[in-house]
């Protein structure tokens, strides 16, 4: 298939590039680059051995991104474009909404004009607020705590509605857990900008020697060591999961769905510390400090469905996830 990436260059989609290009199908990437860079394409292109075409483009400019759809006679997309800092959200909720809503609203409206109704929506278990129940399954309420999970909702159901009002849509929402880790070649991986404030990128910043030490969010939480736990999912694995729901999509009958894609393994923050340095031999000087505001104690996914409908299974474990994210932190080729 002739797939569009939008937000290709990011982080799950450059590995999402990889995997699908891997497959078979042809990727043709879309990025404003306002959180990466277009290097990361040669980047791609050195690991499939092919190269890929990236268009400079905001999701929002409707007229455009309907041009590259018409121009690439692309048969599905992947929407991953969007802002994703949850502290930055609640500072700038309008430029999250626009961003990430109207992006959304955009990104169909070109798609619905030009014919093409195969998506794969990147979302959140964010959207699950606080869990009621573990292992977090795709029926469990949902109820977003801060305004990057609430664009995330609204999308969700904007899909659900548009998928209601045309049964020939056919809709994926993925809700991804927590990814981590980076591609086998360290040619690509996460790198975000400034000091980090998701656990796995701070965790290699540490090792490194960028930063002192690591500030442990909380130890009096009501899990096995009292810090919070997490499902961890290798980044290839989730790039996986992308490839099996379109194939899904080929031949599904229902409109729109919801997948979770987690291993379903919770892991606490001392576990992370610990795996790390037994995957790499770098020591993590930590600190426990107070809890960190809008955190939940546990969450984990209930991965039942993906499996059963998608054929889809993590293969990854904690130690790779580690491993990989020190090799492109590191920078060693
Ligand atoms: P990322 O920031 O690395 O990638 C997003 C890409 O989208 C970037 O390359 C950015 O330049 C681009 N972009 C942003 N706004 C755009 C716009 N208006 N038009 C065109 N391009 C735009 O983030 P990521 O970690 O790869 O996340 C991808 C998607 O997955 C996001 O929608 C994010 O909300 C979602 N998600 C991420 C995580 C995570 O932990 N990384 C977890 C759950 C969901
Ligand atoms: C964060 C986002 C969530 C997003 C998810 C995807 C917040 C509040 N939530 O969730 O919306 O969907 O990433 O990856 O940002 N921790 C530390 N020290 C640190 C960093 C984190 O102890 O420096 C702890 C946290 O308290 C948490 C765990 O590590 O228990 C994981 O944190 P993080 O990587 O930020 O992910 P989430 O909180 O799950």
């Amino acid at each position: 298939m002739n797939i569009l990436l939008t937000g290709g260059a990011g982080y799950i989609g450059s590995h999402t590039a990889v995997v699908l290009a891997q497959a078979g199908h042809h990727v043709v990437l879309l990025d404003n680059l306002c959180n990466s860079q277009a290097s990361v394409v040669t980047r791609i292109g050195r690991i499939t051995g092919q190269a890929h075409p990236l268009e400079v483009c905001d999701v929002r400019e409707t007229a455009r991104v309907q041009h590259i759809l018409r121009q690439y006679n692309i048969q599905a997309v992947v929407h991953f474009a969007g802002l994703k800092a949850v502290g930055e959200s609640v500072q700038q909720p309008l430029a999250y909404f626009n961003a990430n809503v109207s992006g959304a609203i955009s990104l169909l409206e070109a798609m619905q004009a030009e014919g093409v109704r195969k998506l794969v929506f990147s979302s959140s278990a964010t959207v699950y607020g606080q869990p009621q129940y573990l292992p977090l399954d795709e029926d469990h309420p949902t109820g977003a705590i801060n305004p990057y999970g609430r664009t995330k909702l609204h999308i969700e159901e904007m899909l659900q509605d548009l998928a209601a009002s045309d049964a020939t849509w056919r809709i994926a929402i993925l809700r991804y857990f927590n990814p981590v880790g980076a591609h086998e070649s360290g040619l690509i991986g996460e790198d975000p900008s400034g000091t980090p404030n998701n656990l796995m990128p701070y965790i290699a910043r540490v090792a490194a020697g960028k930063l002192p030490y690591l500030n442990v969010w909380g130890d009096d939480y009501a899990t096995p060591d009292g810090t919070g736990v997490r499902d961890y999912i290798h980044v290839m694995d989730l790039a996986e999961g992308h490839r099996a729901a379109l194939d899904y999509l080929n031949h599904s009958t229902l409109p729109c769905e919801v997948f979770n894609l987690g291993t379903g393994k919770g892991y606490s923050v001392l576990d992370m510390i610990q795996a790390f340095e037994l995957a790499t031999g770098k020591r993590i000087p930590f600190q426990v400090g107070p809890r960190r505001s809008g955190d939940v104690a546990a969450c984990y996914a209930d991965n039942q469905k993906a499996a059963m409908k998608l054929a889809w299974h993590a293969q990854h474990q904690l130690g790779q996830m580690c491993q990989s994210t020190w090799q492109f932190e590191s920078g060693y080729l």
